[in-house]
C-alpha cells in the first residue's frame, strides 16, 4: 500500500471515472494539431504515468503529520487532473491539491465525477466568458460531461441556455436547466434567426466563421475541443472581429472543487452518470467512452466505503 509523507493524504479509493481525458491519452487521440505537443508532455516512447484517471471519491485512510485540513474517516472528493493515477485502490496527493470533503447528500457515484466536467464548465463559463444572468448561452455537447456540467452552471449563473445534442438527450438536457434544445442532426442553430452571447463548443465540430454571424455584441466563442489551426487563428480573428475567441486548458484548483461542492449543495449541479462498471471491466469502461456517445460520466468503481 501506498505510504503517506508529511504532507500527504492518502485517500482509498471507492469511486473514479473514465472521462474522455483519459481516454483521449490511452488512444493517444488528441485534437488535430496538439499530438507532438501532448507525446511531449505525457510521454514520447511510453507513458510518463502509466496509471489514467483523474478524479476520485474515497476515504482517507491516513495523513502526514503536517496535514490539518483532513483526518483518517473522511469522505472526500479529489481532482488529480493531468497528474492522473486515479485507477488505484489508494491515491495519494498533496494536502494543498484539489481536494474537498464530499457535499452533504452525494454518493461516491456521484463525488467522483464532479471535478472534470464541473472544473472545466466552471473555468470556461465563470472565468474566461464571464456569464451574466440575462446572457444567452449556447452549449454545443450538451449531453457530455462538460455540456451537462456547463448547462446547469450557466443556469445558475441566470443565463438563457440553449443546449445544441442528439434527439435521443433532448428531455435529459431540458431536465438539466436548458431553456431550449436543438437537435444538431436535424437542424443547423445558425439559421434559427436567434443570437447567443456565449458558445460553449465542448465537440469541436463548430468554427469562427460559423458562429460568427449568430453571436451578439461583446460574443465569447469557447472552443474548448478545437485544434490547434483554431486556436491559433483565434487571437487575430478576435482582434478583428472585437469578439473573444479562445480555447486552452482548464486549471486545476482546490478552490474550484470547494464551489462545485457549495453550487451541489444548493441542488444546482448535479453530475450526470451514464453508467457505472466495476474496476475489472474498465476496459468495458473505456469502449463506453471511445463511443463519443456517453451521457454525462462514465463511473468505475473500486472498493466500498469501509
Ligand atoms: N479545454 C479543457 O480544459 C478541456 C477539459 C475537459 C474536456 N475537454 C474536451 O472537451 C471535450 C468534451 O469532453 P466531454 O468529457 O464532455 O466529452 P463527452 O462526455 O464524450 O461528450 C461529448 C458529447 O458530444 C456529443 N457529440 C458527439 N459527436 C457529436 C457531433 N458530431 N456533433 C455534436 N455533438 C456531438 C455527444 O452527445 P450526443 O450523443 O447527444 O450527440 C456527447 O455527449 C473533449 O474533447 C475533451 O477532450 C477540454
Amino acid at each position: 500500500m501506498a505510504t503517506a509523507g508529511p504532507d500527504d493524504v492518502l485517500i482509498r479509493v471507492v469511486a473514479t471515472s473514465v472521462s474522455s481525458g483519459d481516454a483521449r491519452i490511452r488512444g493517444a487521440n488528441f485534437p488535430p494539431g496538439f499530438g507532438v505537443l501532448a507525446r511531449t508532455f505525457l510521454g514520447i516512447t511510453r507513458p510518463r504515468q502509466p496509471i489514467l484517471g483523474m478524479e476520485v471519491a474515497g476515504v482517507v485512510e491516513a495523513v502526514g503529520q503536517a496535514v490539518s485540513r483532513f483526518k483518517p474517516g473522511d469522505r472526500v472528493f479529489a481532482f488529480s487532473g493531468i497528474g492522473m493515477g486515479c485507477h488505484a485502490e489508494f491515491k495519494v496527493m498533496r494536502e494543498t491539491a484539489p481536494i474537498q470533503l464530499m457535499p452533504a447528500g452525494v454518493s461516491f457515484e456521484e463525488a467522483a465525477v464532479l471535478s472534470f466536467g464541473g472544473t472545466t464548465a466552471l473555468y470556461f463559463l465563470r472565468d474566461v466568458a464571464k456569464v451574466k444572468g440575462g446572457e444567452r448561452v449556447l452549449i454545443n455537447g450538451a449531453s457530455g460531461s462538460v455540456g451537462s456540467a456547463a448547462v446547469q452552471l450557466a443556469r445558475h449563473f441566470g443565463a438563457h441556455v440553449t443546449g445544441l445534442c442528439s434527439a435521443a438527450n433532448g428531455d435529459l438536457v431540458r431536465s438539466l436547466g436548458a431553456d431550449a434544445v436543438i437537435d444538431y442532426r436535424a437542424e443547423n442553430f445558425a439559421a434559427r434567426g436567434e443570437a447567443w452571447d456565449v458558445i460553449l463548443d465542448t465537440v469541436g465540430s463548430l468554427s469562427f466563421p460559423q458562429c460568427r454571424p449568430v453571436l451578439r455584441p461583446h460574443g465569447r466563442l469557447l472552443l474548448i475541443a478545437g485544434g490547434l489551426g483554431a486556436l491559433l487563428k483565434a487571437p487575430v480573428q478576435s482582434r478583428l472581429s472585437g469578439l473573444i475567441i479562445t480555447g486552452g486548458t482548464a486549471p486545476e484548483r482546490c478552490e474550484d472543487l470547494a464551489e462545485l461542492k457549495r453550487i451541489y449543495e444548493l441542488g444546482a449541479f448535479r453530475p450526470v452518470i451514464d453508467r457505472c462498471f466495476p474496476l475489472e471491466r474498465i476496459a468495458d469502461a473505456h469502449a463506453r467512452v471511445d463511443t463519443g456517445r456517453k451521457v454525462g460520466n462514465v463511473v468505475v468503481l473500486v472498493g466500498g466505503p469501509s
